[in-house]
């Protein structure tokens, strides 16, 4: 299925260019719609161009992250605050190839085992933290990034709302055998305001949103509408 996104998305979109990661290029629907796991996996040296602190609060010293998500992680902190007085913590945003090899491999010492491993870290390469377009967030006085996140009420207030700034909640517990991750109430990805309300309101994994939205480019490319 995702041979088939790639292999129509090159077909669509002049994928050309100097510099960037082949896999970022291949799999980016445009804007910050890039399908990064671990079939699509980012080279060594990928790093995002325009990493920046989001104006947040954070848990642990400097998180970066790509700076449109940042402003409107900015934008969601504030909302929560403001509409009903959460305080949230960003707790890990951009992660480099050697960071996420590091945090990957003492998850395979700390489970005992790859398969427990990879279902709550990804491996090198095929982090959306590399992207510099995935948060990890929390709320103040939190117990760290575990499932019972999403039973708070802040957890359940980011579930419901955080599309409304461009965000996506990646791992919900019904999609592990399409995205091959457990439950992540805490891990939030950037895809763009349009984007995130059509994810939301169809309630799917970003793959599928990918392979439907690929689907629909095709047709309208074979119908004339759109240029490759
Ligand atoms: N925990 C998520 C899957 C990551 O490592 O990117
Ligand atoms: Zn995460």
């Amino acid at each position: 299925m995702l041979n088939r996104i790639v292999a129509i998305t090159a077909i669509i979109l002049s994928l050309g260019g100097l510099g960037a990661d082949t896999i970022a290029k291949r799999t980016n629907l445009g804007a910050s719609l890039y399908l990064v796991n671990r079939d699509y996996v980012l080279s060594q040296d990928y790093v995002p161009e325009d990493l920046v602190r989001p104006k947040v609060r954070t848990q642990y010293g400097n998180i970066t992250m790509r700076a449109e998500a940042a402003q409107a992680l900015e934008e969601l902190f504030k909302a929560a605050k403001e509409e009903h007085g959460y305080v949230l913590e960003a707790v890990s945003g951009y992660r480099s190839y050697a960071k996420q090899k590091a945090i990957y491999n003492r998850k395979i010492k700390n489970t005992g085992s790859v398969e427990k491993a990879q279902l709550l870290v990804a491996p090198p390469g095929s982090s959306e933290h590399q992207l510099g377009l995935a948060m990890d967030i929390g709320r103040k006085g939190g117990t760290g990034l575990n499932a019972g996140f999403g039973k708070t009420k802040e957890g359940k207030w980011v579930a419901e709302n955080v599309h409304r700034f461009g965000y996506i909640i990646r791992y919900k517990a019904e999609w592990t055998h399409i995205t091959g991750y457990a439950y992540e109430p805490w891990h939030i990805r950037y895809v763009g305001k349009e984007h995130a309300e059509q994810i939301y309101r169809r309630d799917v994994p970003l793959e599928i949103y990918l392979e439907a939205l690929t689907e629909a480019m095709l047709n309208q490319s074979l119908l004339g509408g759109i240029q490759p």
